[in-house]
């Protein structure tokens, strides 16, 4: 083997992050976009805060409504806008975009504090906004350009997180520089500096994309419409009630930020505050995402979707009703944790069992995204409709604010989406929560007791006795061994049964001599499959169940891995559907333990002494199938299986066989009995 010097990845080993990150024009890519996103998130408190600042001397009304025309004409453009972003991003070089669109924000976000104006400010959001959607789509697929095909996935995996890590950072950030402000600027000037650090970092992400060297891609962008991915609805149709969850848990949270600016500074906050709940709610997404899919790992999907609105709906009660900052900030972030947690359960639950490629996540972001210009749009104003009301309590005030209350009505609006989301969701009807809730923290899936007695009792008559099956190719011993086998738990006490397929019962007989008859010509493959599971459900039915009801230990010759082994692997037959036939014919019985006599057909062959039967006399390629078939089922399952080398001596095979039998025996034998009494018979067949 030749030594390169460079680490190559393994093989077999899953494309992912790891490799990503040594392919080093991706890696500065995804650096530069991850400055860019922390620019994209801060202009949201940046833009905000000066609309907050240049309202400072109007009522709270004012104030809300300047924060949220600003919050709306940052979202207006990725509703709007998305699908002719992707169109136009399509023709644009990926490089030149990206740079364009980094100077182009460092520019406008620059002019707001210098221009010092409102309406400039609501325009200067919107036109961030369009840049960014623009920015967007390119910053979700040119990473993909940078890798080979394989790791593509994982590269536009890896662009979105580069999009969205910045968020906890920036609002960290910004609350930062809101204190900083506070300390050196003038009030007037306080949100100044927000701006400029938000311009600064555009500048900084320009200068990474300039350095950069060509970005590849000249397959289209694709970014469908929002309103139409909400009125196509869901991929997966039967998953009601989905998007009522996205839009009760998106209420929650845009209702949080788009009173957060001026709610805050009634608490006593300034963009300081308003820096620590935006934190909090971001940091609180952030734990919530990675939490979603990992959490109480038993417990139903859909049921935990709807408990994570309800979660995040009862949070925003305990916001809108607390008038302390800090209290405030943390029931924030928990809000954040649950609406974190139910985005990321609900893609789960959007993309069932199948991983897929193409982002599950369409609908949710779709839903969350006009839920929340809904919400930015429709709060402020509401703040404002109801204003503030003083409360003299006798021994303290209270003062109830326009925000508070807003909160409240959107708190009450995402609870009742919650309860009637977690009803339709739920796919364990009439299973009491708090006991599923209990089993899934330790780690099981609770059952209701009327169904425990059911499955215990199905479990009971399943455990009375022992079922073992011998399996192996032609002229493998297994007879022999079986016998031995029997006649070694008997001499122990147990009531044994020894038995074969085919051809244990009357009608068995008939059909071993239909199915081995040399005389049978022309029996299609399907119709012989069909024949031995009928001699098997018969044997199941009035020999094997029988026996093990009353607590014996059967024995049998071959059984239903010889089905899938010889009309399966030998007849080239598809094994699944065989498995299936056979599952229906047993009643879904299974050995406790198959031993597996491996032999290779040639010296099997010569060992027969009778003349060969239809199968027997099957070309030599059929049983070397048959042989690989067998060899296969028991890699497939080997806690259930002992594969023994059929040419080794019988005594030894007898041994190892019933020290592995020993193992599944209900009263075991202790090891070394026969070495101590000396009662173990010689047997001879
Ligand atoms: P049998 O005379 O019982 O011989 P063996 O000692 O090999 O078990 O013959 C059973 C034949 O039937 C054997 O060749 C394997 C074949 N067979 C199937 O093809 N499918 C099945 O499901 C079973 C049980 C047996």
């Amino acid at each position: 083997m030749t030594r390169t010097g460079a680490t190559r990845p393994h093989p077999a080993a899953p494309p992912g992050v790891s490799s990503l990150a040594s392919i080093r024009p991706f890696r500065r890519l995804w650096i530069a976009l991850s400055v860019s996103g922390l620019g994209h998130w801060l202009s949201v408190p940046a833009l905000t805060a000066m609309a907050a600042t240049l309202t400072r001397d109007d009522d709270a009304a004012a104030r809300a409504q300047a924060v949220g025309g600003v919050l709306v004409a940052l979202l207006v453009p990725a509703v709007l806008l998305a699908p002719f972003a992707g169109t136009l991003a399509s023709r644009l070089d990926r490089r030149l975009t990206l740079l364009v669109a980094d100077a182009l924000r460092f520019v406008i976000v620059l002019s707001v504090p210098l221009l010092d104006a409102l309406p400039w400010t609501f325009a200067a959001a919107f036109l961030v906004a369009c840049v960014s959607v623009v920015w967007s789509a390119v910053a979700a697929t040119a990473p993909a350009g940078l890798v080979p095909d394989e790791l593509r996935p994982a590269a536009r995996h890896s662009a979105a997180r580069a999009m969205c890590w910045p968020a906890p950072v920036a609002a960290v950030v910004f609350a930062f520089v809101a204190l900083i402000a506070k300390g050196t600027f003038g009030e007037g000037d306080r949100a100044d500096l927000a701006l400029y650090v938000t311009a600064g970092v555009f500048l900084v992400a320009t200068a990474g994309v300039a350095a950069l060297g060509e970005v590849p891609g000249t397959e289209p962008i694709g970014t469908p419409s929002p309103l139409r991915i909400l009125f196509q609805g869901p991929r997966q149709q039967d998953v009601r009630g989905l998007g009522l969850a996205v839009a009760g848990v998106s209420l929650a949270a845009g209702a949080v930020v788009a009173v957060a600016r001026v709610h805050t500074g009634h608490l006593g906050g300034g963009d300081a505050g308003y820096g620590a709940v935006l934190t909090g709610l971001t940091v609180g997404l952030g734990f919530g995402l990675f939490l979603g899919p990992r959490v109480l790992g038993p417990f139903s999907r859909r049921r935990l979707l709807g408990l994570a609105v309800i979660a995040a709906a009862l949070a925003l009660v305990v916001v809108s009703l607390v008038q302390n900052l800090v209290v405030v900030a943390f029931v924030t972030a928990f809000l954040g944790v649950a609406a974190g947690a139910a985005w990321s359960t609900a893609a789960v639950v959007l993309a069932g069992d199948e991983p897929s490629e193409d982002r599950p996540d369409a609908f949710p972001r779709s839903v969350a995204l006009v839920t929340a210009l809904v919400v930015v749009a429709a709060v402020p104003p509401l703040a404002g409709v109801i204003g503030s009301r003083h409360y003299d309590l006798g021994d303290g005030d209270y003062d109830f604010q326009g925000t508070g209350a807003a909160l409240l009505i959107a708190a009450l609006l995402a609870l009742l989406a919650g309860l009637v989301a977690f009803r339709r969701l739920d796919d364990r009807h009439g299973v009491p929560l708090v006991a599923d809730l209990r089993a899934a923290l330790h780690g099981r899936v609770y059952t209701p007791p009327e169904q425990a007695v059911v499955e215990d009792r199905r479990v009971a008559r399943r455990e009375r006795g022992v079922f073992i099956a011998f399996e192996g190719g032609e002229g493998a011993g297994k007879t022999t061994q079986a016998r031995l086998a029997a006649i070694w738990l008997r001499d122990h006490g147990y009531d044994v049964i020894t038995t074969q397929e085919p051809g244990a019962t009357k009608i068995g007989m008939r059909l071993r001599a239909m199915l081995l008859d040399r005389e049978t010509t022309g029996l299609s493959s399907r119709a012989e499959t069909l024949l031995y599971a009928a001699d098997r459900a018969d044997h199941v039915a009035n020999v094997i169940r029988p026996a093990m009801e009353r607590g014996a230990i059967v024995v049998s010759d071959r059984y239903v891995d010889s089905s899938l082994a010889y009309q399966g692997y030998g007849r080239e037959q598809p094994v699944e559907e065989i498995a299936r036939v056979n599952a229906w014919a047993t009643g879904g019985l299974v050995p406790d333990l198959t031993v597996l006599l491996e032999v290779p057909p040639q010296t099997g062959l010569g060992r027969l002494s009778a003349p060969a039967d239809r199968i027997e006399s099957e070309p030599n390629e059929f049983h070397e199938r048959v042989r690989a078939g067998f060899h296969a089922l028991a890699e497939a399952e080997p806690e259930r299986y002992l594969v023994l080398d059929a040419s080794r001596p019988q005594g030894e095979l007898s041994r190892e066989i019933q020290y592995r039998i020993r193992e599944i025996l209900p009263d075991p034998i202790p090891a070394g009995t026969e070495d101590v009494t000396s009662t173990f018979p010689i047997i001879t067949d």
